[in-house]
């Protein structure tokens, strides 16, 4: 089969010189999101897209579109919770994802935000790079030891095993971990029984959940009010199954010490009030972000549209 797809963001030309040979295809040049109109021309004008984070494709979108001529959404991410894969699937389109490629590289970032936020290493460079390091002394800017802490990992799947097995490994935590199934792993782990046996354990405490309805604020007030005194938090999943609100208060008043976040609520959007505490590391969703992840990211998605086209099952359907 031939045919024609749209790719929603510019990619590395790794990736698209992938795209030859298996379809034509257009080069959507905007960075950011696609708005409901163009999602709408896309179902109507394409056989496939490459659609990522942001592009909100909703029953009302699929419901606007008169005749959809897209059969496949390779979604450029493992994330896809921007996709209604019912409303899609009700129409005859298949989704896919990038499952596996990104492991690694956001596993690493999650351990650049324990570290940077248990080590207050954002305070430290903020001061340095405004001119107001007056030299070192024994008290300055001390922070949380890591070697040797409780872990508490939310979400026990590829990602939250790859956080994992880095501190147990590297620095010697234990490991507790939250999730629906027991998982075996090559290191000792014990699953806890409630999302609070977890929090009353950890001091560090990392979310790895997909996002979507089933965990939408998963996290609020109070798992906040029972961590324990001096516990730091992170997020590197997605930004809703937190409740923002309740946790810049936490962190205003110190019921949490710390939080590392790539994620936000609503980003791009990150609230004043928030960007305001010296306590909170704050990264723009840089989980994936190092150009091998992204060009093995665009490659499976590629793979899944060479499938699509050459009729054969989608190498990761969602
Ligand atoms: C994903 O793949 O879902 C990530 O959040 C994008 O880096």
């Amino acid at each position: 089969m031939t045919g024609k797809a749209l790719i929603a963001r510019p990619l590395p030309e790794a990736v698209l010189a992938r795209l030859d040979g298996v379809c034509a295809f257009d080069v959507r040049q905007e960075t950011g999101p696609m708005s409901p109109a163009e999602m709408v021309a896309a179902l109507e004008g394409y056989d496939a897209i490459l659609p990522t984070l942001g592009d909100l494709f909703s029953e009302e979108v699929f419901a606007a579109a008169k005749t959809i001529r897209t059969r496949l959404l390779a979604n450029f991410g493992v994330g896809f919770n921007h996709i209604d894969v019912a409303a899609a699937a009700a129409r005859g389109i298949a989704v896919s994802n990038t499952p596996g490629v990104l492991t690694d590289a956001t596993a690493d970032l999650a351990l650049t935000l324990i570290l940077m936020t248990a080590r207050r290493a954002g305070e430290g460079e903020r001061i340095l790079r405004a001119g107001g390091w007056e030299g070192w002394h024994p008290t300055q800017l001390l922070g949380m030891h890591v070697s040797g802490k409780t872990l508490g990992v939310v979400g026990f799947g590829r990602i939250g095993q790859a956080i994992a097995q880095r501190c147990h490994h590297g620095f010697g935590m234990d490991v507790v971990y939250f999730n629906r199934s027991a998982k075996r792993v090559s290191f000792p782990t014990h699953q806890a029984e409630t999302l609070g046996d977890l929090v009353a354990v950890a001091d560090i405490m990392v979310v790895a959940v997909p996002g979507g309805a089933e965990t939408h604020h998963m996290i609020g007030a109070e798992t906040f009010a029972a961590m324990k005194p001096g516990a730091i938090f992170v997020n590197i999943a997605r930004g809703d199954v937190v409740d923002e609100a309740a946790l810049i208060d936490a962190l205003a008043r110190g019921e949490v010490a710390g939080a590392g976040l790539d994620v936000y609520e609503f980003e791009p959007e990150v609230p004043q009030a928030l960007r305001a505490l010296e306590n909170a590391v704050l990264l723009p969703h840089l989980g994936s972000a190092t150009m091998e992840t992204r060009v093995a990211m665009g490659r499976l998605a590629v793979e899944n549209i060479r499938a699509f086209f050459d009729g054969d099952p989608l190498v990761t359907p969602v």
